[in-house]
């Protein structure tokens, strides 16, 4: 953990300082099995943070017995601890770059898998599914999709929008290569719900990226905007995890602000496009 102290922007009267923090996510650890102790302390430090302000107490520290005592806070801290936002189609240009590039080496195996790693409450992997629909490949393939994030995943699995698609959205598709209406993969009686047909070509999973193993060997692997929460030694960690579990010449995507660069790995990977956060995995044989 870096040692910046850490002020609270939402929180002014309260300053939780590195020591403090430490021993939260020490004891979030034990209680709760999950190892927050790599990520960046300006992340993991907000997120504690604002736990603390919705739990009306005044220091970090706090928290400690609620996490030893209180299970039914226990039960839920993971998620308070991790963001979760998404959106469908984020950052088109990678699905434009899918759809053009890639799907077109996908069609060419019998059968192929894909992961979405970190995929908090299904936007990103419902885009992927609708995009594969209308290459005609979602039957070919298989698609896992896991998350830390227990709240996220149940939501994720239920394939229901939390808000009604919008404008937005449908903007977002078109500006993907999407050729339909999108509307038309949902179905709309109490809110957004994707068309069980495309939610059912994906498993969903509980994986942890820091503690777990590899479980895959995919040609494909999404793992945007998760990076971003992990300090210098974590994301080596997890772009190694990451590695080993893709094919030969298979492709990584990363979020647009996330740069691998640093990584000791990075020379394992090609850069296919900035734009889309998009890599392929070097072949073995030079
Ligand atoms: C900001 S969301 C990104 C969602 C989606 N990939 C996107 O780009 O729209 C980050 C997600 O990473 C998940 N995450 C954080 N740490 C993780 C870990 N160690 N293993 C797996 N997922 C993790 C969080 O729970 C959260 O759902």
């Amino acid at each position: 953990m870096d040692l910046t102290p850490l002020t609270t922007p939402s929180h002014p009267t309260s300053e939780t300082s590195t020591a403090e923090l430490q021993l939260v996510v020490e004891a979030v650890k034990r209680c709760c099995a999950q190892d927050f102790s790599g990520y960046s302390q300006r992340s993991i430090g907000r997120l504690i943070n604002n736990l603390v302000h919705e739990e009306k107490l005044h220091h970090a520290s706090e928290l400690i017995p609620k996490l030893f005592h209180d299970d039914a806070f226990k039960a839920h801290v993971i998620d308070k601890l991790t963001v979760s936002y998404s959106q469908l189609f984020r950052d088109p240009e990678l699905f434009l770059q899918l759809k053009q590039k890639i799907f077109p080496l996908l069609a060419s195996y019998p059968r192929f898998s894909i992961w979405v790693a970190g995929c908090a409450t299904g936007e990103e992997v419902y885009s992927l599914a609708i995009m594969l629909e209308e290459a005609g490949l979602l039957e070919h393939g298989q698609i896992y999709a896991s998350d830390i994030s227990n709240q996220a995943l149940t939501i994720a699995a239920s394939g229901k929008l939390k808000s009604p698609l919008n404008a937005e959205d449908e903007e977002r598709y078109k500006a993907s290569g999407g050729n339909a209406n999108l509307a038309d993969y949902f179905s709309h009686d109490k809110g957004s719900t994707l068309l069980s047909k495309l939610l059912s070509r994906v498993i969903f999973q509980h994986h942890d990226l820091v503690s777990q193993p590899s479980f895959i060997s995919a040609q494909l692997i999404l793992c945007r905007n998760v990076f971003i929460y992990f300090n210098r030694e974590l994301q080596n960690k997890v772009l190694s995890l990451l590695l080993s579990s893709m094919t030969s010449r298979s492709y990584l995507a990363v979020g647009i602000e996330e740069n691998l660069n640093f990584c000791t790995d990075i020379n394992d990977l090609e850069l296919v496009s900035r734009k889309a956060g998009l890599y392929r995995k070097r072949s073995l044989l030079k």
